[in-house]
């Protein structure tokens, strides 16, 4: 993870700014909510005013913003409040938003932080961020414009990131002489769309964020709207924290706590639920129970705490708990598994590759995930399901995907701290996706790895031999296949047992079904490491040759394999070299045009950084390589 990650920095500085702020107000609920609409929807405007009516603006910030205004001069004599809210240069100057902006505002009611979400198609990364932890959606309409495709998908993407509570703001109602027959119309043509995607409630209001009508005092424009304003409505509203309290105690833990030896704690956001001292709770994913001793915070201890509070828990006993487990009720407490079937947003300009390992967080828990083909894609404005092989930048789809280890979740319809997950690419560390889990797969709760009475030791040792994988990479005709062939003779010859699997035998049987895009390969490569792994499970000495031209697939393949007998060996020809002697005319073609996505041409080939052994085919012979190999193997 890095400080690059805006969804990183978004949350670094809504835990460093929040604290403060939330001193002044403690006895205040929260509501967090979003704004979404198009890019001159008046969303800026809209948070400026609410921000400005609230009494928010210090006097030298609303110098600053009257003397913008005027420079600017977009508005006449009106104070432009979107200048208050668009902080970045570059947006002001492209008058846009286009990033993920918080904002904190009080009224004697309540307090409030609103995520300021762009509209644009290709940020949904960034509305994505901002309401996963929203309680409410602010759906900006133009009023002269009416529902849009925006406004389709950003409602769609509120109601699949679980936001219960959406108002759509039918604004500028200045600009269509608030006009109630429009009005209505807008709101009947939401209606039938919300309910198509199952939406069952949602909160109409006529406002006018430039002229202030509804917002925080009833316009005397509408009199016939009796609704609450905007910001009546905003104060009212349930939050989910306060439902969340209704539900089981669930706290992912953050970290362990522990000053001296006399003290250990574990610390963490409470998800859901409540929690009292002399509660009986679970540690997951172990199972281990024990008892609340005290409830620890900065203002000391208390009595009891709920959803949305970050306490510090002590037990009764010393159960192994860290950073990653799940402490929940005895009784009651959630699942885990590592098979599941999700929605998931892909949000990085490299599609999906099903088959490649990313990293999966969700919460504090971390493992690595694989994601399978997805079963289909959601045409967000027609709510088709659309076949897909992969998920390009802003799709959305439904998969299965696979963990390396169990994690602790529950179906994000039920709780959204537990359900949710991002993917990260393991080696450029950028967040790619965000995900929603379903429900985990039954297959995964009733396969059980069956021991069995051969130990994979007395396989080998009935062999005489210590089981192996040499894993050949190069580009095609670096020599893999030359190479691998005499290793495995000179190894028969020492009555080794071996097998050796070739590319393009293998993409003869198993592997028919593959092409050469980078999906393929990856799965090409996934499938040949499980049978590897197979092979040496049943004491073989493997020897493979495959391009294998990614990194993150040989990395995964190395993650397989017993500790230490993963052997991967590079095989170095270069482009030219190769090219050069061209054995099959597969590089002829591939220059002339004839054979698209051929490794080395117009598809990538990443070497590997450290291989157990680098073969410079220009220096050594094959033979000479591959007693190299063997001395290797068996020194
Ligand atoms: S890998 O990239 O998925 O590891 P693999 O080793 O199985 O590739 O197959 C590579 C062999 O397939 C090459 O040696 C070549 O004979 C053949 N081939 C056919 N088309 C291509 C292509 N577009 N790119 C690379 N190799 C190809």
């Amino acid at each position: 993870m890095t400080a690059q990650d805006p969804i990183y920095q978004t949350d670094a500085l809504i835990a460093e700014d929040i604290d403060a702020y939330l001193e002044q107000h403690r006895n205040k609920t929260l509501l967090r909510f979003i704004t979404c609409g198009s890019v001159d929807d008046g969303k800026s405007t809209l948070i400026g005013r609410l921000l400005y009516d609230s009494k928010m603006i210090f006097e030298d910030q609303f110098a600053a913003l009257e003397a913008d205004s005027k420079r600017v001069g977009t508005q006449g004599q009106e104070i432009d409040f979107a200048l208050l809210v668009d902080g970045l240069a570059a947006e002001r100057e492209q008058g846009i938003t286009i990033d993920v902006a918080y904002r904190f505002f009080a009224t004697e009611k309540r307090k409030f932080i609103v995520a300021d979400t762009p509209g644009h198609e290709q940020y949904t990364r960034n509305m994505v961020t901002g309401a996963s932890t929203a309680d409410l959606a602010v759906i900006l309409i133009d009023a002269r414009k009416g529902v849009l495709t925006q406004t389709r998908r950003h409602s769609y993407l509120a109601h699949l990131l679980g936001i219960r509570n959406l108002v759509l703001a039918v604004n500028k109602m200045d600009l269509i002489g608030y006009d109630q027959a429009k009005y209505d119309a807008i709101v009947a043509d939401y209606r039938a769309f919300a309910e198509s995607i199952g939406i069952d409630a949602f909160t109409p209001m006529p406002i006018s964020g430039f002229k202030g009508d509804n917002i925080t005092s009833r316009s005397p424009n509408t009199p016939w709207y009796d609704g609450l304003t905007l910001m009546e409505h905003l104060e009212s509203v349930a939050v989910d924290s306060e439902a969340d309290r209704a539900k089981p105690f669930r706290m992912p833990v953050q970290w362990v706590n522990r000053p001296n030896l006399d003290f250990r704690g574990f610390s963490g956001l409470i998800a859901s639920g409540t929690v009292k001292p002399g509660d009986a709770i679970r540690v997951l994913p172990s199972g281990k129970t024990s008892e609340i001793t005290r409830i620890v915070t900065f203002d000391g201890d208390l009595e009891e705490a709920g959803a949305g509070q970050s306490v510090t828990l002590t037990f009764k006993d010393e159960v192994d708990c860290s950073r990653g487990d799940v402490i929940a009720l005895a009784a009651d407490p959630p699942q885990a598994a590592d098979q599941f079937e999700a929605t998931i947003v892909w949000m990085a300009d490299e599609e999906m590759l099903p088959g490649r390992a990313y990293w999966l967080k969700l919460g504090t828990q971390t493992v690595s995930a694989t994601v399978q083909a997805p079963k289909y894609q959601i045409n967000v404005n027609t709510m088709e399901h659309l076949a897909a092989k992969t998920l390009e930048l802003n799709a959305i789809g439904v998969a299965n995907f696979t963990t390396d280890r169990p994690i602790v979740f529950e179906a994000y319809d039920d709780n959204r701290q537990l359900g949710g997950f991002i993917l990260i690419d393991k080696f450029t560390n950028a967040t790619v996706a965000a995900g929603m889990i379903h429900f985990s797969l039954r297959r995964a709760q009733n396969v059980h790895w069956q021991a069995t009475d051969i130990s994979r030791e007395q396989r080998a040792g009935l062999m005489r031999q210590k089981p192996a994988v040499l894993w050949f990479t190069g580009l095609s005709g670096a020599g893999k296949s030359t190479i691998a062939n005499l290793v495995e003779q000179k190894l028969a010859r020492m009555n080794r047992h071996t097998f050796l699997l070739d590319g393009d035998n293998v993409r003869h049987g198993l592997n028919k079904d593959l092409g050469f895009t980078d999906a393929d390969r990856v799965e090409n490569i996934r499938r040949v490491g499980e049978v590897a792994r197979l092979m040496t499970d049943a004491g073989l000495i493997v020897i493979t040759a495959f391009i294998s031209p990614f990194g993150a697939e040989r990395e995964l393949v190395r993650s397989m394999m017993a500790e230490g007998e993963f052997i991967e060996i590079f095989i170095d020809t270069s482009l030219a070299d190769a090219e050069q002697r061209d054995v099959k005319g597969l590089y002829a073609k591939a220059r002339s045009g004839q054979l698209k996505n051929f490794t080395g041409i117009d598809s990538p080939y990443e070497p590997p950084e450290h291989p157990e052994l680098r073969i410079d085919t220009a220096v050594m012979t094959p033979d000479e390589a591959a007693d190299l190999i063997i001395k290797r193997l068996i020194p």
